[in-house]
């Protein structure tokens, strides 16, 4: 059996030790957290998810997760690095771990290896960053060892697309660098897996995604605040567009942008290029309309409780949903904790409730979190979806920030409802 490293057992880590473990390789997971190694060895999952759950449960014992770097990296033939690359507080790119990650290969590494970064990165990134610290290990690229790009693409929560079934782009540090990692994902992958001519081209083409996502997110985003003075609903408007049987993608607006990856990878490029001397107006514009989400969607409150001569300060408030999109476990940049801080500014009484994030919330169910005045609804987990009238008794004002509820049943109950770009 052919060992396998994985760098960091996360969203993304975990998965590809799943796939890798169940495809017969002799599979090791290197992580910081003892905690995420230990749960991981006992067959739990630390990501609350049921595939992950049920697949781990299967592969006990096979999957050999460990806080010690020898044990990982001995003898390994193929390294995969998923550790995290988010943003500082001034939004420029934290590559912490994604260095000491490499520090610890360099101290392990061994002629042959093959070295896959799955973490996204900017452009150069490789090259700049990761070779000069795995050459420290004395060893020489291409001539001692390999290194390729392969940008993850997978969607946490989507059990439509399952990792094996997804197509991927691979750039190397040389020919037999590519030529090693598209021998490795086949024997994984099933989907078409496409070299490029680069490690610089791969890693552009995961944050050029992530991007094109951003900006048509934020573009609806405009539309929906113009709309909102129109009187028109951006959602019924999108729909009709989407009939157009080519050239035109449906994107929706909402409370925000979040996650680990469209609200962290384009200030990846911004700052990449901006060191070049090029200034991305348009993706930084995109940034700062999504940004602006969560105080919109506040302002939107405070037009629906004028409705009933309230003010923020006058009503109690629950906000539904903490993670950054449905049915996840993942607050990371999510909207609405940018939407608390701004309640907490304000000083607004409010409740918090997320069934996916117990130790963000204030109550435990639903039931005692629709229990106040003003509810605003951050993410459109499932079980939010089937709020009965039954559940709304009290409710006067529901803010809709991701425009999944059925308005026609807040308009019967006579409760103020407001969507984001929809009335
Ligand atoms: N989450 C997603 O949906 C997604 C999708 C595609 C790509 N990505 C990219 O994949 C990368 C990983 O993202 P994630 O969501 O899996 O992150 P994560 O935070 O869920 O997991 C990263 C893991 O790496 C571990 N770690 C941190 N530093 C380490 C180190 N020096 N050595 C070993 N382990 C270390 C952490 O303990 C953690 O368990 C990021 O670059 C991200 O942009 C994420």
């Amino acid at each position: 059996m052919k060992k396998v490293t994985i760098i960091g057992l996360g969203y993304v880590g975990l998965p590809l030790a799943i796939l890798l473990a169940k495809n017969n390789y002799n599979t090791y997971g290197y992580d910081i957290s003892e905690k995420i190694v230990k749960k991981t060895n006992k067959g739990i999952s630390h990501i609350q998810d049921k595939y992950l759950q049920s697949e781990l449960s299967n592969l006990k014992n096979k999957i050999i997760a460990t806080t010690d770097p020898k044990e990982a990296l001995n003898d390994t033939e193929t390294i995969v690095v998923c550790v995290p690359t988010p943003i500082d507080k001034n939004h420029l790119p934290d590559l912490t771990a994604l260095k000491s990650a490499s520090t610890t290969i360099s101290k392990h590494l061994k002629k042959g290896t093959l070295v896959i970064i799955e973490s996204t990165i900017a452009p150069g990134t490789c090259e700049e960053i990761v070779k000069p610290i795995l050459e420290k290990s004395n060893l020489k690229i291409d001539k001692d060892f390999f290194l390729a790009h392969c940008p993850e693409r997978i969607d946490p929560g989507n059990t439509k697309f399952l990792l094996e079934d997804l197509p991927r782009v691979i750039g190397g540090s040389s020919q037999k660098a590519i030529e090693l990692a598209h021998t490795f994902y086949s024997s994984i992958i099933k989907a078409d897996i496409m070299r490029v001519s680069s490690l610089k081209a791969a890693e552009a083409i995961k944050i050029v995604e992530n991007s094109f996502r951003d900006i048509n997110i934020a573009f609806v985003n405009e539309l929906a605040k113009s709309f909102d003075k129109l009187d028109i609903d951006v959602t019924e408007v999108i729909k009709g567009a989407s009939t157009k049987p080519f050239a035109f993608m449906p994107h929706f607006p909402g409370v925000g942008v979040g996650g680990h990856c469209i609200s962290v990878d384009p200030y990846y490029l911004i700052d990449k290029a901006s060191s070049h001397g090029f200034n991305h107006e348009f993706m930084r514009l995109a940034r700062k309309i999504n940004n602006s989400m969560p105080s919109y969607t506040i302002e939107r409150t405070m037009h629906a409780l004028q409705k009933i001569n309230k003010t923020l300060n006058e009503t109690t408030i629950t906000v539904l949903g903490v993670a950054y999109k449905k049915n996840v476990d993942d607050p990371r940049e999510s909207p609405a904790l940018k939407l608390i801080e701004k309640l907490k500014q304000l000083k607004c009484n409010f409740k918090i409730y997320d069934p996916y994030l117990p130790n963000s919330s204030t109550v435990k169910s639903l039931d005692a979190a629709l229990e106040n005045e003003c509810i605003i609804l951050c993410t459109d987990h499932d079980e939010f979806l089937k709020i009965k009238p039954s559940q709304l008794k009290t409710v006067k004002v529901f803010i809709d920030g991701r425009n999944c509820m059925d308005k026609k049943m807040f308009k019967s109950l006579e409760i103020e409802y407001l969507g984001i770009g929809r009335q």
